[in-house]
């Protein structure tokens, strides 16, 4: 049939009749909100270039994750700028670091409230590189030990969920058979199985200090020109163990989350990183682009190409938003 009979625009009459045929809802149950622990006491320090988002110290991130909790956001993620950094990261495995000290905090005041962690070493080692490095270059099995340890490190103080970000091959495998050798069998494995070496992560490392001393991460985070990689990448982290598996950045790689959710049929995240974050923030400021309408337009995005849920350092914004419309 066609026209004059079929008239798509019958279903777009009114907002409550298009409210009836939407084939995609954004809800407060798919956002995930990072947040950055530093060390030291009350301290809510705005972070240069991610406006909007702050640096906290462990008491200040429990008062603002009880916050998100009572928005019934479900999960938070955290990443931890450490107070020393070394060659070998041993921040990232020290019990009684940032991100340890904050996942026991958020237990206490919000035990409901999800913790996954950056599983990652690049926020402290030295060199910014998110593995040992021997002769200017990042060895790859050294660092899988150095991953588990940290991983451990992280459920052991409560973490509901490890997200490893390093890129390195066989951590899943490495990280499920730590946990497992240590008793935690129900601790949930997010990988960054699908990561692309992105200028979107400028911002993010000028937050954290992460930012590689030398060379750069080509040599273990993926080539944005594939996605034959992305679906083997996927592959072998689901192989290992992973449970849920993430594609980054979001926006300039929608073809790919697409490609693989329908491919695999398994849990599947996004994150929407900071550069993409920054430059909405940009335009917004100088009234470019209608700012909540691009936000929610953009997150909608990532849900209909198949994510399950999204990372975003609009969650807590976005959910207060939704609390407003009931
Ligand atoms: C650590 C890590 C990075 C991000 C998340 N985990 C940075 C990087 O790989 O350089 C980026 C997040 C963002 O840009 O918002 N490996
Ligand atoms: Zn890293």
């Amino acid at each position: 049939m066609s026209f004059p009979i079929d008239r798509p625009r019958r279903l777009r009459a009114n907002e409550t009749l298009r409210r009836l045929v939407r084939e995609t809802h954004l809800t407060v149950d798919d956002l995930v909100q990072p947040l950055f622990v530093v060390p030291g006491n009350n301290i809510k320090r705005e972070i240069s270039s991610l406006t909007g988002q702050y640096h906290l110290s462990v008491d200040r991130l429990a008062e603002e994750a009880a916050r998100i909790s009572d928005l019934e956001i479900p999960a938070v993620i955290l990443f931890g700028i450490p107070g020393h950094k070394d060659e070998h990261g041993s921040a990232a495995y020290d019990d009684d670091a940032e991100v340890q000290r904050a996942t026991r905090a958020i237990k206490k005041v919000a035990p409901g409230l999800l913790v996954i962690t950056d599983v990652c070493l690049c926020e402290y080692t030295s060199h910014g590189h998110c593995g040992v490095v021997s002769k200017q270059e990042v060895v790859n099995d050294a660092t899988l030990e150095l991953l588990a340890k940290t991983a451990v490190s992280h459920a052991r103080a409560g973490a509901d969920i490890v997200a490893p970000s390093d890129m390195m091959d066989g951590r899943i495998a490495a990280i499920r058979s730590a946990l497992d050798k240590e008793g935690f069998t129900q601790t949930a494995i997010l990988s960054y199985a699908v990561k692309y070496a992105s200028a979107y992560y400028g911002p993010f490392r000028e937050a954290v200090g992460s930012a590689p001393q030398f060379g750069d991460r080509r040599g273990y985070q993926m080539d944005p020109g594939n996605v034959l990689e992305a679906l083997r990448e996927a592959e072998l982290d689901l192989a290992e163990g992973a449970d849920m598996i993430m594609v980054k950045p979001g926006i300039a790689y929608l073809d790919v989350l697409a490609l693989v959710k329908r491919t695999f049929n398994r849990v599947t995240a996004a994150y929407q990183v900071s550069g993409e974050y920054a430059m909405i923030e940009a335009a917004a400021a100088r009234g470019w682009v209608d700012r909540r309408r691009i936000i929610l337009e953009t997150l909608l995005s990532f849900k209909r190409a198949g994510a399950d849920f999204i990372l975003t350092y609009y969650a807590s914004e976005v959910a207060g938003w939704m609390r407003e419309r009931n």
